[in-house]
């Protein structure tokens, strides 16, 4: 499971509960850490914090309220689960107000303990994601906010659309045209609240599984083909795979979102058509990495663009949203433990690598369970 090796703290004062407890959970792989108080308690998690605390309510020296309230100021992400006597449970929801995760009363079932504590984890493991759009704040707050007031009257304009197409005499050039304007519009505000969305949280449809690279990009490019039916042709698709990768453990449609976003702005670069070479390749001087290579001959990045790259919003297009690449930076580097190299020459072209680490066993890369 996910969890392997997680601290856990199992805070009590009744010697024979431990004991039982502390050797069900190291056969289940866990490390235990033992408090028979509330002071101990609070020192050993200040000294090495656990994943999750097991807090009895009962304590000899405090009440279990004031230690979860410590616990919590150690480090909010620590997930507390209570155990109460018989008939504690009233105080027991008061201690999930608290922070608390879960309750459980004595006697304790294995299975129920397990499923509890797994839960627990999988809770704090989610938290801590979240708290990965701290840096974005007020962008978490206002995109849905904007997607919601800006989609509805996109709908309600696709409707009145549709009737006016309906009912026009589209034999008038200047008419068709100008309903064709609208409707490209509307699109293209409907695509820009998307990207806003994915941004905040990138696609999380598919969760990890076992994903060929090469695969992917023949997808990706599948995809590129229809997007860029006519630029297509003038372009040389160069690709240069290696067939022996290894499998890597990623959100598929995740990697597939980051890839997309490179090879489309690929393309963008080469509105006179050109070259685009791909591959792929196990990194030289690390076999632990595979690394994706996009070259193309386009237009190229200026210099003084080359480290803004991934900020949020910035663009050098007409019809860009600037999201692209900032969206790439979050999958790759954040979600997925990865790095991007740009390299760019103006009038020259653009050479991306993107790393994806392999063989991490899953849930090792924070934030990807
Ligand atoms: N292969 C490339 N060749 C030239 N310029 C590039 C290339 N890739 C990225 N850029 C530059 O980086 C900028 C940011 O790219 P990003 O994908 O984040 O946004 P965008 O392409 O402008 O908009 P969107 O991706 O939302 O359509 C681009 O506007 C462009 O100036
Ligand atoms: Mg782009």
């Amino acid at each position: 499971m996910g969890s392997l090796g997680e601290k856990i703290l199992v805070v009590d004062d009744n010697a024979e509960f431990i004991d039982f407890i502390r050797r069900f959970l190291e056969s289940k792989d866990f490390q235990v850490s033992i408090a028979l108080n509330g002071k101990t308690a609070i020192e050993k998690t200040s000294s090495d914090i656990p994943a999750l605390v097991l807090l009895d309510l009962k304590l000899p020296d405090m009440p279990g309220e004031d230690v979860l309230k410590s616990i919590k100021e150690v480090d909010k992400d620590i997930a507390i689960i209570v155990i109460t006597g018989f008939g504690g449970e009233q105080v027991a929801v008061d201690m999930m107000r608290k922070g608390a995760t879960d309750f459980l009363s004595k006697p304790i079932d294995h299975q129920v303990l397990l499923s509890s504590i797994k839960n627990a984890l999988e809770i704090r493991d989610a938290q801590i994601e979240d708290g990965r759009f701290d840096r974005y704040p007020s962008l978490e707050k206002f995109f849905p906010f904007l997607a919601h007031e800006i989609r509805n009257p996109l709908h309600a304009i696709s409707g009145a659309l549709a009737i006016i197409q309906r009912r026009s005499d589209l034999k008038d050039e200047l008419l068709s045209q100008s309903i064709k304007i609208i409707s490209e519009e509307v699109n293209h505000l409907n695509e820009f609240v998307q990207e806003c969305l994915n941004f905040v949280r990138p696609p999380n449809m598919v969760r990890i599984a076992a994903v060929e690279i090469n695969e992917v990009i023949s997808v990706v490019m599948n995809i590129i083909s229809h997007m860029f039916e006519v630029e297509s042709k003038k372009i040389r698709i160069v690709t240069d795979m290696n067939p022996n990768l290894p499998k890597i453990y990623v959100n598929y449609e995740e990697i597939k979102q980051a890839l997309l976003n490179i090879v489309k702005n690929a393309f963008e670069a080469m509105p006179e058509g050109g070259q685009f070479t791909i591959r792929t390749r196990h990194k030289s001087d690390s076999p632990k990495c595979i690394e994706i290579t996009f070259i193309d001959n386009g237009i190229g990045i200026k210099k003084e663009n080359l480290g803004k790259l991934s900020n949020p919003f910035f663009t050098t297009k007409l019809r860009g949203t600037g999201l692209g690449l900032a969206i790439c930076h979050r999958i790759i580097n954040e979600r997925h433990g990865g790095r991007i190299y740009i390299e760019s020459e103006e009038n020259k072209g653009t050479t991306i690598k993107v790393e994806l680490p392999i063989g991490r066993p899953l849930g090792e890369i924070s934030g990807v369970k």
